[in-house]
Formats: structure tokens, sequence, C-alpha cells
């Protein structure tokens, strides 16, 4: 199903049978740019690959997940934004999942974005008891800078409306897709800064470059 149409840039809801290529564009595009993976030196996109895989696929079957396409560059794969149904019940069985893995990198960033959505309370905060949930967002390093990442938001959020949801929920690791999720009239309702999140020896944890100084819940009513 085709979202938009701009400029030679199709936007369409995410088909399993596109994860063949989708796949290899978060490990180029997504786990090793966005902030709590810049500069890592685990290779975060082997870690538990059989159960990710297993997960992506159920995720993109629920039909709430987009591509982008630029028919400029021989319908390059330009972004995607992989979102999923939120209810207490799937949270609360994803932060005891994400409790129970190890700490390599993907636990790490697991754990850390349980605490951080345990924090913001978002379903008594915002009285709902189901959202949709941003797991993913990244633009091809090529097209960056260009105002994908609104286009995709805004898709991503007409399809969260059109299916019923009253509310979207994105945990920006990323300052610029958190400013940008912002100018689009979405809420910040909870932050945590990298430098006060720390383990048990009181050391951080991420220390991602500026400007990435904090993770943010970003809120839209639908
Ligand atoms: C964050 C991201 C999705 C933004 O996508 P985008 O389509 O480039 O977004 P925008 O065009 O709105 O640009 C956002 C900002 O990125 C910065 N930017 C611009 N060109 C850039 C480039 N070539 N490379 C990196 N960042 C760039 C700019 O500061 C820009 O702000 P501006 O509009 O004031 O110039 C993209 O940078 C990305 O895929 N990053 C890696 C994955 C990630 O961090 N995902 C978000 C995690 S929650």
């Amino acid at each position: 199903m085709i979202l938009s149409q701009i400029n030679g840039i199709t936007i369409r809801i995410l088909k399993e049978s596109d994860y063949g290529i989708v796949k290899p564009f978060m490990r180029d595009y997504f786990h090793y740019d966005e902030p709590m993976g810049i500069g890592l030196q685990e290779q975060i996109h082997l870690q538990n690959e059989a159960e990710v895989d297993k997960e992506y696929l159920s995720v993109i079957r629920q039909g709430l997940s987009i591509v982008a396409f630029d028919e400029n560059s021989k319908n390059l794969l330009v972004g995607i934004a992989v979102a999923e149904k939120m209810d207490p019940n799937i949270m609360e069985k994803q932060h005891k999942e994400a409790a129970e893995m190890e700490s390599n990198a993907l636990g790490r960033s697991r754990k850390m974005v349980a605490k951080v959505e345990r924090d913001a309370n978002i379903f008594e905060r915002c009285g709902v008891s189901t959202y949709l949930s941003l797991i993913a967002i990244s633009v091809h390093s090529s097209m960056r800078g260009k105002g994908l990442l609104g286009q995709l938001s805004m898709c991503l959020l007409n399809l969260g409306r059109s299916r019923g949801f009253p509310l979207f929920i994105g945990c920006s690791s990323s300052y610029y897709s958190a400013r940008s999720a912002m100018k689009q009239g979405l809420e910040c309702i909870h932050s945590q800064a990298y430098a006060d999140y720390k383990d048990d020896q009181g050391r951080t944890i991420f220390n991602p470059p500026a400007p990435h100084t904090h993770m943010r819940v970003v809120a839209a009513k639908l």
C-alpha cells in the first residue's frame, strides 16, 4: 500500500518480503549510526541474530512499518521506520526479556529503552491502553538532511491514525530525530540523560558524541 509519493520518493508499507533488504540497510544505516551504536566495537547486528530476525518479521507482519524508495536512484531503499503495537502486557513481556538479556550491546540498549519507557509511565500519563510504538527509524546516509525523516514520520502518524491508535510514541536516542519530532508538533514527555544512566559501579554506559545528550520519549495524540 502506497502512503506517499513526492519528488520520486515513494513511501509504502514494509512487507515481509522486504526484510532481505531491510536487514542489511539496518546494519549499514541504523545500528552503528544511531547514538547508542556510534563507535561500537561489538557487532550488534549479529547479536541474538535468529531471535532478532524472528522479532522483526513478526513486527513487520503487523503492517505498521514503512519503507521509502527513491525512483531517482534506481529505486534505492532510502528510509525505514519499524513500528509495532504496544499495550501494557506486551510492554511487561518486553521489559522482562530485556532484564534477562546478557549485557551485550543489544542487551544494554534494550535495558536502557525499557527503563526509559518505564520511567515515562506512558499508559497512565497519557491515559491510553494501547499505542503505536516506534522501534527504529533511519535514512540512507546519502539522503540525510533533506527532510526524509519528516516525511516518514508524517506517514507513520497517518498510518497509526488510520489503524485506530490513540497515540504514537517514539523513544528517540538521537538529538536530530527528537528535534525533528518536536518541530512536527510532537511533545517530549520524558527524557533521560546518557550521562546519568550508569551501571552498578557508577560508570556511564553510553557516551554518544554531542549533540546526543539525552534519550527522549516523544508523543503525539492521534
Ligand atoms: C536521524 C535521521 C533519521 C534523520 O534523518 P534525515 O532525513 O536526515 O532528517 P532531516 O533531513 O530532518 O535532518 C535532521 C538533521 O540531521 C542533520 N544532518 C543533515 N545532513 C546530515 C548528514 N549528511 N548526515 C548526518 N546528519 C545530517 C542536520 O543537522 C539536520 O538538521 P537540519 O534540518 O537543521 O539541517 C538520520 O540522520 C539517521 O538515519 N540517523 C541514523 C539512525 C538514527 O539515529 N535514527 C534515530 C534513532 S531514534
